[in-house]
């Protein structure tokens, strides 16, 4: 018998959970992070409270368990795996400094640096047979462009560049190491061959002797040091694992270890994620093509950065009635706006949510893409707003699905995860929109769960990862797709794709018309 610690070191908090080898979680804790937005646009964290808030949030696991007698009834932590918030950089002087504080994958600042790179690589297509991805402002290589410009002395004394996760790795273990999933998100890896760019890097005079050694996602990359192991209250030479990117760590979660398994999580951010048994390249740079967690496999991703996000919106800035209510009888206010888009019908009577409001990455790269109601007439009501928050929201991961299968990609089950997996209403419009049914399995722990069944996968306790997700993971409900509902979305369907493409021009002239208006009004408040 023995336990496994999954670690994610996700953007608003750090969780720790332990599992036994069936797949039962058996004590689970988190512990929060804090983000800084220094400038519009900006966003970074403090590597060293990710330290400790996996301290935290381990010691709060193991007491839990030790409370609960089960550290004694199943044996010693036998594995850890890691996983975390992906493409953050973190720069490390020769010392194990952080020189600076961890620039986040959310982050904006780095559009012209994209453009360098892709000058550098010999353009965006040559980028992509590099790196099979073009340049996004969230990766890492435009922020360590950006760092060596502005930040040159810093830049000098950096030894080391690490990913959120593998800094937390470096603190267990002393160990510079990373592995191939969250490697592929920093645009220096050679995807396909599941290695480091040295033409890339080369091209982009960065020394490769920055980057850590790049592993499979289950092979054991060091072990716990004593000084670690005491401040975690875990016994020191525990194996850590190479664990995985939040994406792929949180797709092995759900057991997307299989050709035609494909999962859509509707957190706050969606993410339509497919195995691939090939390194699938979207010509275009639509999606994204990572390794995955999974030993010589990859997987398509797209990212819709708002997608629960816009129901969030809608809740925070429009649903205030709703949420004093939801508190009063002591429920989800989810559940009081998913009851009342219900009362609206499929499509929303003509009426579209574009859900654009952090801008967008799949499948349009745009960070200035905005979000909007167009259709609106006096019959609509706030059913109809709502519903159409979600029907956008789904529409807009359906644009992934539909390059997915433009690649020659089978989707035969869709997995459904996050938030949007937990209401029945926004199953059904899931299935509908997305044409066939869906399913949700027993694990919904994401990608902690993930990171353990790698820690299982790595120290012995299956042949694989595939392995250890068959024997811990399985189906537990199916939602059928309406035929008569399908019918109404695929003929709205083409309306929301042509939207975006009416408004692109404009977006940008928005973006510069409010950037215009604040100066002015700026200007006008030190005028009084
Ligand atoms: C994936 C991505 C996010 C971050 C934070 O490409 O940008 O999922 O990993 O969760």
């Amino acid at each position: 018998m023995a336990l496994y610690l999954g670690i994610d070191i996700g953007t608003s908090g750090t969780r720790a959970l332990l599992c036994t080898r069936d797949g039962q979680i058996v004590a689970a804790a988190n512990a929060p992070h804090t983000s800084y937005h220094p400038k519009p646009g900006w966003s970074e964290q403090d590597p060293e409270e990710w330290w400790q808030a996996t301290v935290k949030a381990v010691r709060k696991a193991i007491n839990q368990a030790r409370r609960n007698k089960v550290l004694k009834e199943h044996g010693p932590v036998a594995g850890i795996g890691l996983s975390g918030q992906m493409h953050g950089s973190v720069f490390l002087s020769k010392t194990g400094r952080v020189l600076r504080r961890a620039i986040l994958w959310n982050d904006q600042r780095t559009a012209e640096e994209c453009k360098e790179i892709e000058e550098a690589a010999g353009g965006r297509g040559r980028l992509i047979d590099l790196v099979a991805n073009p340049a996004h402002t969230g990766f890492t290589a435009p922020k360590i462009l950006w760092f060596r410009k502005h930040q040159p002395k810093l830049y000098e004394r950096t030894h080391k560049v690490l990913l959120p996760k593998d800094y937390i790795r470096y603190r267990m273990t002393g160990e510079y190491a990373t592995e191939v999933s969250d490697a592929s998100g920093t645009l220096l890896l050679d995807v396909a061959r599941r290695r480091w760019c040295t033409e890339l890097l080369e091209r982009l005079q960065i020394d490769p002797g920055l980057l850590p050694r790049c592993y499979e996602s289950e092979d054991v990359t060091g072990t716990l040091t004593k000084a670690a192991a005491e401040e975690l209250r875990l016994p020191s030479g525990i194996p850590v694992v190479g664990g995985g990117g939040d994406q792929a760590a949180g797709a092995v979660g759900v057991g997307i270890v299989r050709r035609g398994i494909i999962s859509a999580t509707m957190g706050t951010s969606g993410v339509v994620f497919a195995f691939a048994d090939h390194p699938h390249v979207d010509p275009h740079g639509r999606i994204h093509t990572f390794c995955h967690a999974v030993r010589g496999k990859w997987h398509v991703m797209g990212v819709v950065l708002s997608a629960g996000g816009s129901l969030q919106w809608f809740r925070n800035m429009l649903a205030q009635l709703e949420m004093q209510e939801a508190n009063k009888q002591k429920i989800d206010v989810y559940e009081i706006l998913t009851a009342e888009a219900a009362e609206a019908p499929p499509g929303s009577e003509g009426l579209f949510f574009l859900p654009y409001l952090t801008g967008e990455r799949s499948p349009y790269a745009d960070p200035f893409a905005r979000g909007g109601w167009i259709g609106l007439t006096v019959r609509h009501g706030r059913p109809h707003l709502i519903r159409s928050v979600i029907e956008g929201a789904t529409f807009a991961m359906r644009d992934s699905l539909e390059i997915i299968r433009e690649l020659g990609i089978p989707i035969r089950e869709i997995r459904l995860s996050g938030g949007g997996a937990r209401s029945a209403f926004w199953r059904r419009v899931q299935a509908d929109i997305y044409g066939q049914h869906v399913v949700t399995v027993n694990a919904d722990e994401g990608p902690a769960f993930g990171a353990a069944l790698l820690a299982m996968a790595g120290t012995g306790a299956y042949a694989d990862v595939t392995e250890a997700c068959e024997n811990t993971i399985h189906v537990v409900s199916q939602t059928a797709c309406s035929k008569r509902h399908r019918r109404i979305y695929d003929a709205a369907y083409p309306v929301y794709r042509a939207l975006y493409r009416c408004l692109r021009e404009q977006f940008p002239i928005m973006a510069g018309l409010a950037e215009q208006q604040a100066k002015l009004s700026d200007s006008e408040s030190d005028s009084l």
